[in-house]
């Protein structure tokens, strides 16, 4: 996807499709690395590009990066999904030095560890994604 710089009309039409597809999803797996101990920018455009498609839906995070494992950039992105009433899951898939958990062919070399933390917090999400849907059907916030 080619994204614009900043938010105005011309993105409105580009990021119309992103758009749609929140829209249409009930959870979110939202990966990010860290950098100067805060998320990319172009994440922060993503979230912003949409509104009302975020609401009442629950998040989840796989973060990666140096000695903080991208933990503080997911930190600050619950205080930006909270305004958005996202629901974001207390779990976090983390790797530390990300460059040294991986082999050349681009697999995990501690599978085992990666694959249970990442079944508990999808269950979690699965959990939420399941019940707030069930709630926004049952009763549309208007
Ligand atoms: C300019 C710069 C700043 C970084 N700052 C942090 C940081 O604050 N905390 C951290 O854990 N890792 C930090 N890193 C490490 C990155 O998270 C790591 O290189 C990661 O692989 C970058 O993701 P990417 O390769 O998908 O862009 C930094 C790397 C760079 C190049």
């Amino acid at each position: 996807m080619r994204l614009p710089e900043r938010l105005g009309s011309e993105s409105e039409r580009s990021l119309s499709t992103f758009r749609s597809r929140i829209g249409q999803a009930d959870a979110f797996l939202i990966v990010t690395p860290e950098y100067n101990h805060g998320y990319p920018s172009v994440l922060k455009l993503l979230i912003d590009s949409a509104n009302e498609e975020w609401k009442r839906k629950p998040a989840a995070f796989v973060c990666y990066g140096g000695q903080s494992g991208g933990l503080r950039a997911v930190e600050q992105l619950r205080m930006v999904l909270a305004e958005l009433h996202v629901v974001t899951m207390r779990d976090t898939v983390s790797f530390v030095n990300a460059w040294e958990q991986f082999d050349d062919a681009g697999s995990l070399r501690d599978g085992a560890r990666a694959d249970a933390a990442m079944g508990a917090m999808l269950n979690q999400l699965s959990w939420w994604s399941r019940t707030l849907a069930a709630a926004r059907n049952a009763e549309p916030v208007h």
